[in-house]
């Protein structure tokens, strides 16, 4: 192990000193968002509850990735709930889905290339929201309070005001020009033509009473009715092809989560839809078969064997998709056998070219051979139930349309491939498993995880997960293997700079002070190409100590995350 703070790598900004408590944590991107939840759990909520009331405060406070307008996934463990047949961890999707009108050629343009604007700005972008139904049946299945007492801290930001945070304010700034297109947008986020700024507060009434009518009538008040009708007509407008009859028929649905152990740790996260979990169990696992606890965290050993790991895994997410269309499953991909395979081809000193790793297929085995926006929410109660939920309206304000009294509309279409091989936003090239077909879901790479150990003192658990696109499972596993293996602090591992690599394009990428001068240089003598990227992820994350103490970080990228817990002993 690393002598941390002898050797140990540099942090990402100043760090923040922990936030310890007794009675549970909470973070999320906002800080009004993550006392929403803490406000839920002094109340007598659990996780569920908190986590729930955090997305729909996030709604409110969060725009840019908060929503009801997009959908998402949540990885629940429950430890008491442990009975004959019955696993105590649970994975809920509510991933958006491809409207009933979608299909395959609707995002190329008249030269048959993709046509980026169809897929990434208006309503023709967005998926069937699943948002609205997949938190309501999350707290229906495992919530303690009642419905409309979680419901309740969103009402009051929406109807009473919250000042806009920095973030959001950034976040505006940056998408000012695709969210001016729409006045319904412009009309509740700018004064004039330009984005409001810090501190202003804002009120959305509207917003407000259809979060009353979710409270009293669940999601009826949404997919049915009025709000439904003023989401078809508003998408309708700028040439979006969304129905009621998407609307009213979108179901969440209960799946089996991956389940994997690393680094003596179990882990649990989301399943296809999602490849985030693929990603992560097959990663870690050939992290730990090329030895990662003997290397020095930024050294070029350890970024050269993780982007060697993440090259392999993210070769055969090209094979994935829908579970319905995919070419592989999480079983196939994370055998020891492929995997021992798989990682027969690493080398210690050199790189490998990505064109040359050969993909996971069916023959070949039976012949024996992310701009970024999502948001995650983290909740240990102080029963130990943890759940992990991250959400997203995919780009900054989904397709950047407003739609007055429920909000931004995702667009998650851009997560389908437009065309096979064809890089995305966040540089995937993705395959045939994964073109747009109605009524199916669009690859994602969210990692919300729940990760646990025995020791000799009791247990300890882990809940993070976060925002980024394609870096979310690379993220997310840097601040696991800061934790697993080299015993950082929380907070210092979500401080810590991070790399990143997803197969194509074929490079390292790293935050400034992720990697010294001579590290890059070792790398490329290995063969690598080496690129700087500003942020790679931002993770929350909340830690429950074997002694019954509870931790909760934010990440302090873009603004910062916000942990919160309950009744701090310091
Ligand atoms: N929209 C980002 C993801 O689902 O991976």
């Amino acid at each position: 192990m690393a002598l941390l703070g002898l050797v140990g790598p540099a942090t990402f900004g100043a760090s923040r000193p922990p936030v310890t408590g007794s009675g549970g944590a909470v973070s999320s991107d906002e800080r009004l968002a993550t006392e929403a939840g803490l406000e839920i759990l002094r109340s007598g909520g659990n996780a569920t509850d908190a986590a729930v009331a955090v997305a729909l405060a996030l709604a409110v406070v969060g725009p840019e990735a908060g929503n009801l307008g997009g959908g998402g996934f949540a990885v629940t463990r429950y430890p008491g709930t442990a009975r004959e047949g019955i696993s105590n961890v649970r994975f809920l999707d509510f991933r958006e889905v491809a409207p009933a009108a979608a299909h395959r050629d609707m995002y190329l343009g008249a030269d048959g290339k993709p046509d980026r604007d169809k897929s990434w700005n208006g309503p023709l972008a967005a998926g069937v929201p699943g948002s609205p139904t997949g938190l309501y049946e999350l707290h229906r299945a495992q919530g303690a309070l009642e419905w409309p007492q979680v419901v309740a801290p969103a009402i009051r930001l929406a109807e009473d005001g919250f000042p806009i945070s920095r973030r959001t304010h950034d976040s505006l700034v940056e998408d000012q020009a695709r969210l001016a297109r729409f006045p319904e947008t412009t009309a509740v986020w700018f004064d004039g033509d330009r984005p409001k700024t810090p501190g202003t507060v804002v009120k959305l009434p509207r917003l407000a009473s259809t979060l009353r009518r979710y409270a009293e009538l669940g999601p009826r008040a949404l997919v049915i009715g009025e709000v439904a009708k003023s989401i078809v007509e508003i998408s309708e407008k700028y040439g979006g092809i969304l129905s009621l009859q998407d609307l009213e028929s979108y179901l969440p649905t209960w799946r089996e989560p991956v389940r994997y152990k690393a680094f003596g740790w179990q882990l649990a996260g989301a399943d296809l839809p999602s490849s985030g979990a693929i990603l992560m169990a097959s990663s870690l696992w050939m992290m730990d078969r090329g030895g990662l606890p003997s290397t020095e965290p930024s050294s070029a050993d350890r970024t050269h064997l993780m982007a060697e790991a993440w090259r392999r895994a993210f070769a055969d997410r090209f094979l994935l998709g829908d579970p319905t269309t995919t070419g592989a499953t999480a079983s196939d991909l994370t055998e020891p056998a492929w995997l021992t395979d798989r990682w027969g081809s690493f080398d210690r000193q050199t790189a490998t070219d990505s064109a040359t790793v050969r993909l996971w297929s069916r023959v070949t085995r039976d012949a024996g051979a992310e701009s970024a926006d999502t948001t995650q929410i983290s909740v240990i109660d102080k029963d130990g139930n943890a759940v992990s939920v991250t959400t997203t309206l995919n780009g900054l304000f989904g397709g950047a349309l407003w739609v007055p009294g429920f909000g931004f509309l995702n667009n998650e279409m851009d997560d389908f491939a437009a065309a096979v091989q064809e890089p995305n936003e966040y540089g995937l090239v993705q395959g045939e498993a994964n073109v747009v077909r109605p009524g199916k879901k669009m690859l994602s790479s969210m990692s919300p995880t729940v990760a646990w150990k025995s020791t000799d003192a009791g247990e300890e658990i882990l809940v993070l997960g976060g925002r980024g696109g394609s870096r979310i499972p690379t993220g997310t596993m840097q601040v696991f293997v800061a934790l697993a293996v080299d015993d950082a602090g929380l907070q210092q591992a979500l401080d810590r700079p991070r790399v990143h690599h997803q197969w194509l394009p074929d490079a390292v990428y790293y935050e400034p002070d992720a990697l010294s001068p001579e590290t890059r240089a070792e790398l490329e003598r290995r063969g690598h190409r080496v690129d700087i990227k500003e942020s790679i992820a931002q993770i929350q994350a909340v830690r429950m100590r074997a002694d019954g103490s509870y931790e909760a970080a934010g990440d302090p990228r873009k603004g910062g995350g916000h942990g919160g817990v309950v009744d701090p002993i310091r």
